[in-house]
């Protein structure tokens, strides 16, 4: 028997153990003599293998004592690696299994790990609400002729000044105003591409986009995407030389449900690497207010001198989910986006868009975003040593700099779908891997949202269904 085998079924031996809480959280393992009687291998192929364990973080060396299962991982080793998909197009079929789930987002009594919104809480409704009132009390008899496409031109002006404040060059006149980031991004897909096209998306990437891509009649490949710094660009060139891309969707900002941030040399080498082929880039970057570093990230649009990039962005994250007034800057495609937001739903509704023009000249949109952002740290600081506490040892998890939502991988034996069925019926949803991915790959994830308030019930969610999840490794 070689040695190299003999590491790797110390490995594998290892980790079951763990995996399968024979060993749990705390426990010594078994000593480098113990392990070399059972083995037969040498003292330095058990010391690579324990060496290997304890880089993934299942387990941590104590001075002086051996070698212990991490009773929490350790946060630099600990994080999913980078996805790996085929670079082959896909008909994508996800919507029932995305309904099953959203389904039972919708009750206010289920604990919402599961949802893809904040609490409602954390917004200034009632700074919100007066507003609203002293916008309608003001709205000109003719703002529904003047708001038609691409928008109320106050909210277009107040938008633009936020690129230029970020360093980004949009005008007003660039903006239309959307329902939502998500009728922005269905815009920016119908003007881009057509039936049978295919779109290359991020491996895991947000459901609503894949149900956009299915509805669309449009193919995806999904491209490798690693939860610290992005889509992986060397597997996106590969996509773009072997597949006739029609376009491509990505979220360079707290990508959901990563929660990587691109840094900025990669945003600008995404955007120089699609403006060779042509190929439009879909920016979704609905979560850039809510960062935890020291300044907000750019968009790749800034590095956009094409008109080649579509920005997708949105209130809904970051200060008023209800009103539904989202955006998009589509550069060169602006003409055929205006005319198809004409097409699908004639114009924006003016009063939640001059309400949010009003809150956002008089209302202190920095002051609330400053609060929030702290509030939403501290939550993924509870969360994240919730689950490192209570989910199964040998599961990582991601370390987002922003936005609110933890992608948990967990042992490969431990089903999401069933997972989620069985904290539905604790009152918990939580969102599945499956519903990421085309393919439904991911079946041993899950996204948690830390964005609400309560943060106790919430650590008490997250300790029910690590438990629960404990339960299906046994
Ligand atoms: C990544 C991403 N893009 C777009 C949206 C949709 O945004 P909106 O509510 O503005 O339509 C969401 C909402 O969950 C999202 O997570």
């Amino acid at each position: 028997m070689s040695e190299t085998y003999r590491y790797e079924s110390i490995v594998r031996t290892l980790r079951g153990l763990i995996e399968r809480g024979v060993l749990r959280p705390g426990d010594r393992m078994p000593s480098l003599r113990d392990t070399r009687e059972k083995s037969g291998a040498s003292i330095g192929t058990i010391m690579h293998a324990y060496a290997r364990l304890e880089d993934s973080g299942v387990i941590e060396a104590r001075p002086r004592s051996g070698y212990y299962v991490r009773s929490r991982p350790l946060r630099r080793a600990a994080e999913p690696v980078t996805s790996s998909p085929p670079t082959v197009s896909t008909d994508v079929d996800v919507a029932n299994l995305v309904f099953d789930v959203l389904e039972a987002i919708k009750h206010p009594e289920i604990v919402p790990l599961g949802s893809a919104f904040p609490s409602p809480e954390h917004f200034p409704t009632e700074k919100l609400n007066k507003a609203a009132a002293e916008a309608a009390r003001r709205l000109p008899v003719w703002s529904s002729v003047r708001d038609l496409p691409p928008g109320n031109a106050e909210l277009r002006r107040l938008i633009a000044l936020r690129y230029a404040e970020a360093g980004v060059d949009v005008a007003p006149d660039d903006i239309v105003m959307t329902c939502g980031a998500m009728e922005a991004i269905n815009l920016s897909l119908n003007a881009v591409a057509k039936p049978g096209d295919i779109i290359a998306i991020e491996s895991p990437t947000f459901y609503s986009t894949l149900l956009s891509i299915e509805r669309m009649g449009m193919k995806v490949v999904e491209i490798a995407t690693s939860p610290r710094d992005g889509i992986d660009l060397g597997s996106l060139r590969n996509a773009l030389n072997a597949l006739d891309v029609a376009a491509c969707v990505v979220m360079p900002n707290f990508q959901n449900p990563l929660g990587a941030l691109m840094p900025d040399e990669k945003k600008r080498e995404l955007v120089a690497m699609l403006a060779r082929t042509n190929t439009p880039l879909i920016e979704d970057d609905v979560y850039a207010e809510l960062y935890f570093g020291k300044a907000k990230p750019k968009p790749a649009k800034s590095f956009d001198r094409a008109g080649l990039v579509l920005h997708c962005g949105s209130f809904a994250k970051s200060l008023a989910p209800g009103s539904r007034i989202g955006w998009v800057a589509p550069g060169r495609f602006k003409p055929e986006v205006e005319r198809l937001k004409f097409i699908s739903t004639i114009s924006t509704p003016s009063l939640p868009q001059a309400a949010l023009a009003e809150y956002l000249k008089h209302g202190g949109y920095e002051r609330h975003l400053r609060g929030f952002r702290q509030r939403l740290r501290g939550a993924l600081a509870a969360m994240t040593e919730a689950v490192a506490t209570h989910f199964p040892a040998g599961c990582r998890l991601t370390q987002p700099q922003g936005g609110y939502m933890l992608w948990v991988e967990m042992p490969e034996s431990i089903d999401a779908l069933r997972l989620h069925q069985l904290a539905l019926a604790e009152g918990i949803s939580i969102a599945p891997g499956p519903l990421f991915s085309v393919k439904r790959k991911y079946g041993n994830f899950v996204r948690l949202n830390y964005g609400h308030f309560n943060v106790k019930s919430t650590v008490n969610a997250v300790r029910t269904v690590g438990h629960l999840a404990g339960d299906l490794l046994r």
